[in-house]
């Protein structure tokens, strides 16, 4: 009896089977005929400035993450952290699933590592190392020689300039020497130029003279001769005075055979005067000429001083993103997407202003913004647009 009742059970369940395998295979057929050319993923072109049309989930296959289409087109989509965001299970969930790359907002900067001259604490961003390779992120190492987040017994100190290269040396070959073959890129010098393009007379130059730039860069790849070294600036992301003295610095630089392999844009923008697309290609065209590769390193785009209406700003602030997305990915250099925060909440812009704002591209509540869709629509057409 029993085994009646199991068998006629298992019958039904078999024809359950028979009937979810048929239609999963019909699915498969129909999407496999809608979907040309050939892709891993489900993917249709969507028209320039159409991205906030949403890729919404069918019943059948959820559309892929940016994260995936990003592993596919060989991009780094990244963003700035914190060890401490790291526990919380709603953060990690977005971030593991939408982004292959990570850069620490503060816990590689000098002034965290080491309070003390000569010891050095690690255990922080170690974690964030350590989380990034268990979930297969590229790092980029942010920043080796800045004039800011210095520690306190570092800017109090007066002393020779060959004692500042002593403690500029070491202090690279410490840090870099640590993670050496575990960073993808290091920013080793960070906003070196003032608005005109000209060395801005800032602690290290002070300290050593303009010499510090080849020196970190020196120092940097003998203690990781794998890691490509980026001179790291701001507002340089378009065609402007300090644009052009990014390309005579890193010109030079390459002249005397000092071993610098690209320049980050950072990109921390401003909705109502946004780098013009054309201007950001042509200048990330000329470093390309120059063998030089270009990461977008901190991107964000503040709404709090830009007239209009909210949903209005967030449209546009997709537009600017889905712009600089199809400028990185048309061109042969720009290899990494970076944005300076996961999600509104997370963003340094309302700190620092003391103004709310949203600059990124996910919300406060978790949910993908505007920008997000603009960005996803520009990566996924550069993939439709590589298939034969
Ligand atoms: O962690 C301390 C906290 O303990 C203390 O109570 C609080 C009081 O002010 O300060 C907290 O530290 C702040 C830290 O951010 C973490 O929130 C520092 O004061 C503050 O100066 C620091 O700001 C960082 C800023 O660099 C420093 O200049 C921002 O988070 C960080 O986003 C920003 O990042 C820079 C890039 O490194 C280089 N490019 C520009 C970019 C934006 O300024």
């Amino acid at each position: 009896m029993q085994y009646t009742k199991n068998n006629s059970k298992s019958r039904k369940s078999d024809t359950n089977t028979l009937f979810i395998c048929f239609s999963s295979l019909l699915v498969c057929l129909l999407v496999l005929a809608a979907c040309k050319p050939a892709s891993n993923f489900a993917l249709t072109p969507t028209p320039i400035r159409q991205a906030t049309i949403t890729v919404e989930p069918t019943a059948s296959q959820a559309p892929p993450t940016l994260r995936q289409l990003a592993d596919q087109q060989k991009w780094l989509v990244g963003t700035a952290s914190d060890p401490a965001y790291l526990t919380n299970p709603q953060y990690t969930a977005l971030l593991d699933a939408e982004f292959n790359g990570l850069v620490g907002e503060n816990v590689m900067k000098w002034g965290r590592l080491s309070v003390e001259r000569g010891i050095y604490d690690f255990s922080k961003a170690d974690v964030l190392m350590d989380y990034a390779a268990r979930h297969q992120m590229a790092v980029r190492g942010h920043t080796l020689v800045w004039d800011l987040q210095l520690p306190d017994w570092l800017t109090q100190s007066i002393l020779t300039r060959d004692e500042y290269k002593v403690i500029l040396k070491e202090h690279i070959t410490t840090v870099v020497g640590r993670y050496a073959g575990r960073i993808v890129a290091w920013d080793v010098v960070n906003e070196p130029l003032d608005a005109q393009g000209h060395l801005r007379q800032n602690f290290w130059f002070q300290a050593i003279g303009p010499e510090y730039i080849l020196l970190a860069f020196q120092w940097a790849h003998a203690a990781d001769p794998e890691a490509q070294l980026f001179l790291n600036e701001s507002f340089a992301e378009g065609l402007n005075e300090k644009s052009q003295g990014v390309y005579a610095l890193v010109s030079g630089m390459l002249e005397k055979g000092v071993p610098i392999h690209g320049v980050g844009m950072q990109m921390h923008l401003r909705l109502e005067n946004p780098p013009v697309p054309e201007d950001v290609a042509e200048n990330m065209q000329r470093l390309a000429e120059l063998g030089l590769k270009v990461h977008i390193t901190e991107l964000d785009v503040r709404l709090q001083d830009a007239p209009g209406s909210r949903d209005g700003k967030l449209v546009a602030q997709g537009v600017v993103f889905e712009d600089l997305a199809r400028t990185c990915l048309a061109a042969e250099n720009c290899e990494a997407f970076f944005t300076w925060g996961l999600t509104d909440h997370y963003s340094w812009i309302p700190g620092m202003t003391g103004k709310d704002d949203e600059p990124l591209l996910f919300a406060e509540n978790w949910q993908p913004k505007p920008a997000y869709w603009a960005v996803y629509a520009a990566l996924r057409d550069a993939i439709l647009a590589a298939q034969p």
